[in-house]
């Protein structure tokens, strides 16, 4: 039994999920100069939502005739604006295979109630996306940050189609890769992989989902912080940065800090590359330990940004317990609607070196809680 704790500590024990670490230059002096208690109509307002605006179009590769907007309420806040703004013009089918795209499901067959199939697979697994009609509606979520498993590529995904895709992109944005022609509507907050701040979302839009949006009404009323269009016309307003609602420049201006350091740092290859290696060092890790491994089955799904691992011999809440204690991994428990297990934020904001001091930790902690 491996009693002596390790010698190295991470530097940074932040490895939760959401909110992620800070990147690594961050510090509150990166904040200074926001323009606080000023309007967010007022022309620096406008400008510094502009520029969020434009370096996540130009760090993601957004096409210039997508539209991307800052909207309330987190990357909920964006998804549940598209999906009660744009379904139910055709039929949809909805696809989770975790708890956040299960959310969306029910949404959609408890609350919105329209024609809907719903195609779930268990955790650790993948719904055989090219199984699917893309005449109809899809919603479906990149990467499941409560399992782990993620889109390998969107191939399975028909470039010509007549439904739109709807896609959950909060875990994924800023570290895989996403396809932008297969994409009619993404979404994702700025607490994950740039390591921003909470309560805002963006929502990404083709040229597709603007005409579905031009072309058709719901029949279920609509809140103001869901209204996309005026008069049958979108509000473009909304795409330049002139929010619907009042937003957080603090939060504006923390979300610019991380794209310019992404940008600074090689932009989204750099920060693909991050994630990549945070991921490879874990997997690495578990390949030559036999009480742990990844959630996911199929090695192409595996996450690397929301590792998820089981853990056999020892109880997995308790390691947790025992590293956050220790003041070496926080927030490393599995979501509480996931099978037990850990999971490990590797996203583009966290360190190599901070992972690999972190797994002899992991051997560390299951050493001291073997039942048996
Ligand atoms: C895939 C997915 N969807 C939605 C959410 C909810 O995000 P938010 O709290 O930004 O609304 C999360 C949060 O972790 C998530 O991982």
């Amino acid at each position: 039994m491996t009693t002596t704790p390790p010698a190295t500590r991470p530097a940074n024990p932040r490895f939760s999920s959401g909110p992620c670490a800070k990147p690594p230059t961050w510090s509150p002096q990166a904040l200074a100069d926001a323009p606080l208690g000023r309007s967010h109509r007022a022309p620096v307002g406008k400008e510094r939502l502009a520029r969020a605006i434009d370096l996540t179009r130009d760090i993601l590769g957004v096409p210039d005739d997508y539209r991307i907007g800052i909207v309330p309420a987190s990357d909920t806040g964006a998804f549940e604006m598209a999906m009660w703004t744009m379904l139910g013009a055709r039929p949809a089918q909805m696809v989770a295979w975790e708890s956040f795209g299960a959310g969306w499901v029910a949404d959609v067959v408890k609350q919105l109630k329209i024609e809907a199939t719903v195609h779930e697979a268990p955790y650790g697994e993948i719904v055989d996306m090219g199984g699917l009609t893309y005449d109809h509606d899809v919603c479906f979520t990149w990467n499941g940050t409560t399992s782990g498993v993620r889109m390998p590529h969107g191939d399975m995904i028909p470039a010509d189609r007549a439904g739109l895709t709807l896609c959950d992109a909060t875990s994924a944005a800023f570290a895989q890769d996403l396809p932008w022609d297969k994409l009619d509507v993404t979404t994702f907050s700025w607490q994950k992989v740039m390591g921003g701040e909470a309560a805002h979302g963006m929502l990404i839009l083709s040229p597709r989902a603007v005409e579905r949006l031009e072309s058709y009404t719901p029949t279920w009323p609509l809140p103001k912080i869901f209204r996309l269009t005026k008069g049958g016309k979108l509000i473009e307003g909304i795409f330049r940065g002139e929010t619907i609602n009042t937003p957080s420049m603090l939060c504006v201006e923390d979300y610019i800090f991380a794209l310019e350091w992404g940008q600074s740092i090689g932009g989204l290859p750099a920060l693909m590359a991050r994630a990549d290696a945070n991921a490879a060092a874990i997997h690495a890790f578990c390949d030559t330990r036999p009480w742990i491994a990844n959630l996911a089955r199929d090695p192409a799904t595996r996450s690397n940004t929301s590792v998820c691992l089981t853990v056999d011999g020892a109880d997995p809440k308790a390691i947790a317990k025992r590293l956050e204690a220790e003041g070496v991994a926080y927030d490393i428990a599995s979501y509480r609607d996931a099978p037990p297990g850990l999971r490990i934020w590797c996203g583009a904001t966290v360190e190599t070196a901070d992972i690999e001091a972190l797994l002899p930790w992991l051997d560390w902690a299951h050493a001291q809680e073997k039942v048996g």
